[in-house]
C-alpha cells in the first residue's frame, strides 16, 4: 500500500460526528431492545415487500418483525392493506404461510374467517355470543402502510408521518432507478447470533473492505468513495465501478471482474490490455448506447451508469444497486433476544421489457447469486438458512456476504466480553456514526 489515505470521505451532508464513542449497552441489553421496540421499531417506516407480491385480489404477505406479525393483502378493489396477523378470538396468529392467494383467511383454531380487507366475515355458533356478534363489531387491527420505491412499507405507529415524508430525500435519490420496474431473483433470510446493529453498523461502512474483501479491489474502487449522511438517519455511499481499486497500481491486463463486465456489454477484454483505465468510460458508451432500445439508461448519470450505490433507509434497510439490478438487505430483530437477528438479502433484476432474460448479467459478485431465468419467470421461493450453514459452505448470499456473516458470528461474543467496553469510532466510520446519532435521538425522546 503507499501513503495514501485508503479512503474518502466527503460530502457529509447532515453528518455531526458527534458520536464516536459508545457504550457496548445498546448490542447486549435487553433492557434497551425493549426500549428500542418502542422507541425504534414501533415507530419507523419499514420496507416490508416488493409491490410485485402484491399485485392482484387475494395475494397475501406475512412479514414479521420483532415480536409482530403483519399480514398484507391485496383487498376485492385491488387496495393493498396491512393488518395485525392475529385472531380476534383468542389470539392465535392467523396466517402462518410466508405468500399466497386466497379468498379469505380462516384461523386455524376456532375457524373465524376474516376478508382480505380485514373484516370478520365468519364465526361458528354465533348465537352463543350473548353480547352480540363479533362480525358485526371486530376486525383484523390496521397497520399503517403505503408505497415507495418498489416496496409497500408499513408503520405499526398510528400516529406515523407519511412515508413521503419520511423518504422525502431518499425519493429523490433513488427514484430513477424504478426498483419497481426490477424482478424478484433471490429471496434469502440467514439468523445470526448477534445483535441486529451490529449487521447494520458493517454495512455502513468500507473500512473493513480492503482486510476482508481483497476481491473488490478487481472491479471496484472503495478507495475513492464518497459517503453521506441524511436527515433522519439515512445514509449513502458511492463506490466508483467498471475499475480497480486506487489505492493499488492498476494491472496491465482487465481482472477477471472486469472481464465479465466488459463481456456482458459485448466488449472484447483483448482490446483493453495496457488499458484497462479505459474500461470505465467504455462501458458507460456501452451502456448509453442501449439507450435507443433501453430508454430506461437515460435516467442516468455518467457516474451512475458504473458506480455501486448503497444508500441505508433508517433503521434497518440497506439498499444495494446499480441501473441493472438491486439488493434490499434488511434486519429484523429476534423477538426476544438482543444477542440473534435476521438478515433478509432480497434481489432483484431489471428485464428488458419484452424478454424472461436480464437487461445483462450483472457484474462482481453480484453473479454469484446464480439466477436463472428460462421462459415465465416465476417468484422465487423464500430460502431461510443459519449463519452457520453459510460458514459450512451449505448456502451462499455472495462471497462478499459470506465473508461479513463468517465476521460477524464472532463480534457478539467479544461484546460481552469484561474487556471490551464500548465502540471506538473512526472518522471513515462516520455513517455508523450517524445512524447512531438518530438511535440515540429517538432513544432519549422516547424516556422524556
Ligand atoms: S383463536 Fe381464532 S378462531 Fe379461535
Ligand atoms: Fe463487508
Amino acid at each position: 500500500m503507499n501513503a495514501k489515505q485508503p479512503l474518502n470521505q466527503q460530502g457529509q451532508e447532515a453528518y455531526s460526528g458527534s458520536i464516536k464513542n459508545f457504550s457496548k449497552e445498546r448490542y447486549i441489553s435487553s433492557d434497551w431492545s425493549t426500549r428500542e421496540w418502542q422507541a425504534v421499531w414501533a415507530k419507523s417506516w419499514i420496507a416490508a415487500v416488493p409491490v410485485s407480491d402484491l399485485n392482484k385480489p387475494g395475494d397475501y404477505v406475512v412479514f414479521d418483525l420483532g415480536p409482530e406479525s403483519v399480514l398484507l393483502t391485496c383487498n376485492k378493489q385491488s387496495n393493498v392493506q396491512a393488518f395485525y396477523n392475529v385472531c380476534q378470538h383468542r389470539g392465535v396468529r392467523l396466517v402462518n404461510d410466508h405468500t399466497g392467494n386466497t379468498e379469505n383467511f380462516r384461523c386455524p383454531y376456532h375457524s373465524w374467517r376474516y376478508g382480505t380487507d380485514g373484516s370478520l366475515l365468519y364465526a361458528p355458533h354465533q348465537e352463543g355470543f350473548q353480547e352480540g356478534l363479533p362480525t358485526q363489531t371486530l376486525c383484523l387491527p390496521t397497520v399503517h402502510c403505503d408505497s415507495a420505491l418498489g416496496f409497500y412499507w408499513i408503520n405499526l405507529d398510528a400516529n406515523a408521518e407519511p412515508l413521503h415524508a419520511f423518504l422525502k430525500d431518499m425519493i429523490p435519490i433513488m427514484g430513477h432507478y424504478e426498483f419497481n420496474n426490477m424482478t424478484l431473483v433471490q429471496d434469502q433470510t440467514v439468523s445470526i447470533n448477534c445483535n441486529w446493529k451490529t449487521v447494520l453498523d458493517n454495512f455502513s461502512e468500507l473500512y473493513h473492505v480492503h482486510y476482508l474483501h481483497p476481491q473488490h479491489r478487481r472491479f471496484v474502487d472503495c478507495t475513492e468513495s464518497l459517503s453521506e449522511c441524511y436527515e433522519g438517519g439515512h445514509t449513502r455511499v458511492w463506490v466508483p465501478g467498471a475499475k480497480t481499486d486506487s489505492l493499488f497500481s492498476t494491472p496491465d491486463k482487465p481482472t477477471d471482474l472486469l472481464t465479465l463486465q466488459l463481456e456482458a456489454f459485448g466488449l472484447d477484454p483483448a482490446q483493453y490490455e495496457g488499458k484497462v483505465d479505459e474500461i470505465q468510460a467504455a462501458i458507460r458508451i456501452a451502456k448509453r448506447a442501449l439507450e435507443e432500445t433501453e430508454p430506461y439508461y437515460g435516467n442516468f448519470t455518467d457516474e451512475e451508469l458504473t458506480d455501486v450505490m448503497q444508500t441505508n433507509v433508517f433503521p434497518n434497510a440497506i439498499l444495494t444497486y446499480q441501473p441493472e439490478m438491486l439488493w434490499l438487505m434488511r434486519l429484523r430483530p429476534h423477538a426476544t433476544d438482543p444477542n440473534r437477528c435476521y438478515l433478509d438479502k432480497l434481489s432483484f433484476e431489471r428485464f428488458p421489457s419484452n424478454t424472461a432474460q436480464p437487461v445483462h448479467e450483472s457484474t462482481d459478485n453480484f453473479k454469484e447469486k446464480g439466477a436463472e431465468h428460462s421462459g415465465k419467470h416465476r417468484r422465487p421461493e423464500r430460502e431461510s438458512f443459519d449463519y452457520s450453514d453459510v460458514i459450512r459452505g451449505e448456502a451462499t448470499m455472495t462471497e462478499t456476504i459470506d465473508q461479513d456473516l463468517s465476521l460477524l458470528a464472532h463480534a457478539q461474543k467479544g461484546m460481552h466480553s469484561a474487556g471490551f467496553e464500548g465502540c471506538w469510532l473512526n472518522e471513515i466510520e462516520c455513517r455508523v456514526s450517524h445512524f447512531h446519532e438518530q438511535l440515540d435521538t429517538l432513544m432519549n425522546h422516547s424516556t422524556d
